[in-house]
């Protein structure tokens, strides 16, 4: 394996931060991070450049937006960790983009395991093949397919692991799985991303870990609905509307063009991920609203207008629609404390709603997404009774979003 000292030495600084991550890197995870040369996948970069704890888009579709992109190395080593996989497993990616974590799971899993990796975009699997052919990885097969339907002839997979952002939760991957299998995916629920691992529980799926993530949309049949409208301006804004529903684009445009008003909740948070947090139980928990992510198309982060993303009443009516999100405090205005920006004519009143709601979910001890635990059956299952306070339909499974308890906090 040929690598510039520049290139290894990144590669250590690498290693080095994902440990300081404070979560805890396996000896696996940490080793196949430190041997598997990245710089070889991603051929368009300088070798150094390839190490930055940063996802690099791989490809883009017709309206700009990626649909492939090598994920972050952090969110990465995450997920292998959700995993948890062993020596000798057999596993099975959905997403090949790169090849690059396939190559991390080869070296995991040893020469007694094997990793199967499919992709939707022929371009990429001829890619990914190069790549890990170049880095030492012959052994790992890439095949072009929709991943929805899994790799049937090599089932069943001790672990499957998804690397595009799912809605659903497709059949054959349960199906592929053995009976200990574990399957980890980057799930939208009410259009927030988590990464979530699932195992067997009696009847059903019950899940062990979930973390926020944010993964470029999977395509092909078990896709998530999802709109996305352009507004004009200087700063072309994209806005993306999770799930399906009515939705009048004009009234959209109209209510983010117009005035906002903004309100304080009364509440402090301690730093960003908290503000994430509660921003994420107020989705999960008001599944009657619809999720938007504004993104500013150019440089495809968020913008001004709604940070953190924002909720939605009445998309379909411009005359009631309203959109809300909340804004960290401005320590530069005098006042740390979350606000609530509500747009449009039903936006005061939404905004007002979410800022009871926050201070709810202060009093239920902060939740965040370390506490999702979710309930899965498969649509042909009749869940109990009740299963959950939220229960999310898709075609193929119901979703129950629960949530562990926490001690309650003023
Ligand atoms: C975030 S990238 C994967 C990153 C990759 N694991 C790596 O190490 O570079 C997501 C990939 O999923 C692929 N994809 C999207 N929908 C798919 C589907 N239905 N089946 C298989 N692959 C799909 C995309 O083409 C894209 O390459």
């Amino acid at each position: 394996m040929h690598v510039t000292g520049a290139a290894e030495a990144a590669r250590a600084r690498m290693v080095a931060d994902l440990r300081s991550h404070g979560r805890a890197l396996s000896k696996p995870v940490q080793d196949a991070f430190a041997k598997v040369p990245r710089h070889l996948f991603l051929p368009e970069i300088a070798a150094a450049d390839a190490y930055r704890d940063e996802a690099f888009v791989l490809k883009c579709g017709p309206d700009g937006i990626p649909v492939s992109s090598s994920s972050q190395p952090a969110m990465m080593a995450i997920m292998l960790e959700q995993l948890e996989l062993g020596r000798g497993h057999r596993v099975l990616e959905i997403g090949t983009g790169s090849g690059y974590n396939a190559a991390l799971m080869s070296l995991i899993v040893g020469q007694e395991g094997k990793v199967t990796s499919v992709d939707i975009d022929a371009e990429l699997v001829a890619r990914a093949r190069a790549s890990l052919d170049a880095a030492g990885f012959p052994d790992v097969k890439v095949t072009c397919g929709d991943g929805g339907y899994g790799d049937p002839g090599g089932a069943p997979y001790d672990r499957i692991i998804v690397t595009a952002g799912a809605w659903d939760i497709a059949p054959a991957w349960l199906e592929q799985l053995t009976a200990s299998g574990r399957l980890v995916l980057p799930l939208s629920l009410c259009g927030v991303e988590l990464s979530v691992a699932l195992g067997r529980g009696d009847g059903n799926w019950r899940s062990s870990s979930a973390c926020r993530c944010g993964f470029v949309a999977m395509l092909g049949a078990f896709a998530r609905p999802q709109l996305a409208l352009r507004l004009g301006g200087p700063d072309v804004v994209l806005i993306q509307i999770a799930d399906d529903g009515d939705v009048d684009p004009e009234a959209v445009r109209g209510a983010l063009a117009g005035p906002y008003v903004e309100m304080e909740t009364g509440l402090q948070t301690a730093d960003q991920a908290e503000l994430a947090d509660l921003d994420m139980w107020l989705t999960l928990t008001e599944p009657q609203l619809r999720r938007l992510t504004a993104l500013n198309a150019a440089v495809r982060v968020p913008g001004e207008l709604l940070p953190m993303g924002g909720m939605a009443s009445h998309l379909e009516d411009a005359g009631h629609v309203g959109i809300a999100a909340l804004l960290p405090g401005a320590a530069g205005l005098g006042s740390s404390q979350v606000r609530v920006r509500g747009y449009g004519p039903g936006g005061e009143e939404l905004a007002a709603y979410l800022g009871a709601r926050a201070r709810v979910w202060a009093g239920r001890g902060r939740p965040g997404a370390a506490d999702v635990e979710l309930t899965v059956w498969t649509a042909a299952d009749t869940p109990p009774a009740a299963p959950g306070p939220v229960v999310l339909e898709r075609p193929s499974a119901k979703i129950a979003v629960g949530w562990r308890r926490r001690r309650p906090t003023a």
